[in-house]
């Protein structure tokens, strides 16, 4: 019985330590209830009373050692799994981290930031109006009937016979009017739609900026005054603004508005194809019957609107030659700004 139980010990010993050791397994075939120590234990009874105490306290000493064997084997197992955890885990916290791209604002939004900035500075606030509009208030209120030729130039997307996508941010003008009353100084700027194929210059998508001020004893001098402010702040200090009679059907008197070259400075450039000046906007004293029809008396109030496109100034300002350049989000072009 002594050799058996010192052979238990010696091969469970080598087992344990074997490399591809299954500790449970072991514990089962030499430990367990119907395991190799256990059934040496049952077979004591046999044994003679000098005898028991003697192989008993050897099966105690082999069972111990079994059991101390395959705890430490079990703790450098677990040690070592912990080793190569963190090894593989190993994070370099002085490593440079991966770069994610930032973006930025568009350069048509950041335009009209910095051109409400500007207004805003000046005392006007914003307003806003639909983009799917009525026929009334795009055409009708601005002293544009059925079958005026403006209606042309103004060609545009129509849900129904009254309602269509605003061919500009006039429309604006009149809602403000309808519902506010003088003194008015806003602007309003957002996006127009015209049925005009994309090319270089034209995009059936663009978008206005709309001005409009009205109170007792407003005049031209007003309007001019009011540009030319915003004209040094848009394109410089020693910029000049100049007026060009024109016609639109919503004021009297009318005019374009043009600003002299910010690249040459009005010797004329490529920028401003040699004439030295560029046509930023329109503008206008508001026409009488367009107060009449928001209910504002054109005896007792005048007003001036203006209009301007972002894309116009911004391709001005920056020499950018194609429109069709700001609507297709390449970014060789819109990281530039
Ligand atoms: N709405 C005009 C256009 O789209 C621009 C314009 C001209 C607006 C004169 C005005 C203005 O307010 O007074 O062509």
């Amino acid at each position: 019985m002594k050799e058996k139980l010192s052979k238990i010990r010696v091969e469970a010993l080598e087992q344990i330590n074997a490399p591809d050791a299954n500790l449970e397994e072991i514990k089962v075939k030499y430990l367990g209830k119907k395991g190799e120590l256990t059934a040496v234990l049952r077979g004591m009874g046999a044994l003679s009373a000098e005898e028991r105490p003697i192989v008993g306290q050897l099966a105690n000493e082999v069972r111990e050692s079994i059991e101390a064997a395959l705890n430490e084997k079990k703790s450098e197992l677990q040690a070592k799994a912990l080793q190569e955890q963190l090894k593989a885990e190993k994070l370099d916290v002085t490593m440079p981290g991966t770069p994610s791209p930032v973006g930025h604002i568009h350069p048509l939004t950041r335009a009209q930031r910095e051109l409400e900035d500007i207004f805003i500075g000046m005392g006007f606030s914003i307003a806003e109006g639909p983009e799917v509009e009525l026929d009334y208030y795009n055409f009708q209120a601005l002293n544009i009937p059925e079958n005026h030729p403006a209606r042309d130039t103004q060609d545009t997307f129509y849900i129904t016979d009254n309602i269509l996508l605003r061919s500009q941010t006039s429309p604006v003008q009149v809602r403000v009017m309808e519902h506010q009353k003088p003194p008015i100084r806003i602007i309003s700027p957002g996006r127009v739609y015209r049925s005009d194929a994309l090319d270089a210059t034209h995009s059936p998508l663009f978008h206005q900026l709309e001005g409009l001020v009205i109170d007792k004893g407003i005049t031209m001098g007003d309007l001019k005054g009011t540009l030319e402010v915003f004209a040094k702040k848009m394109f410089g200090e020693e910029t000049k603004i100049r007026f060009r009679p024109h016609h639109f059907p919503f004021t009297e008197p009318s005019a374009e508005v043009d600003v002299s070259c910010f690249v040459c400075g009005g010797k004329g450039c490529r920028l401003c194809k040699g004439e030295g000046w560029i046509e930023i906007l329109g503008a206008g004293m508001v026409h009488p019957f367009v107060l009449s029809n928001c209910g504002i008396d054109p005896e007792e109030y005048s007003g001036f609107a203006f209009g301007l496109g972002i894309e116009r100034i911004t391709m001005a300002r920056y020499g950018i030659d194609d429109i069709r350049l700001f609507y297709e989000n390449d970014e060789r072009f819109l990281e530039q700004f």
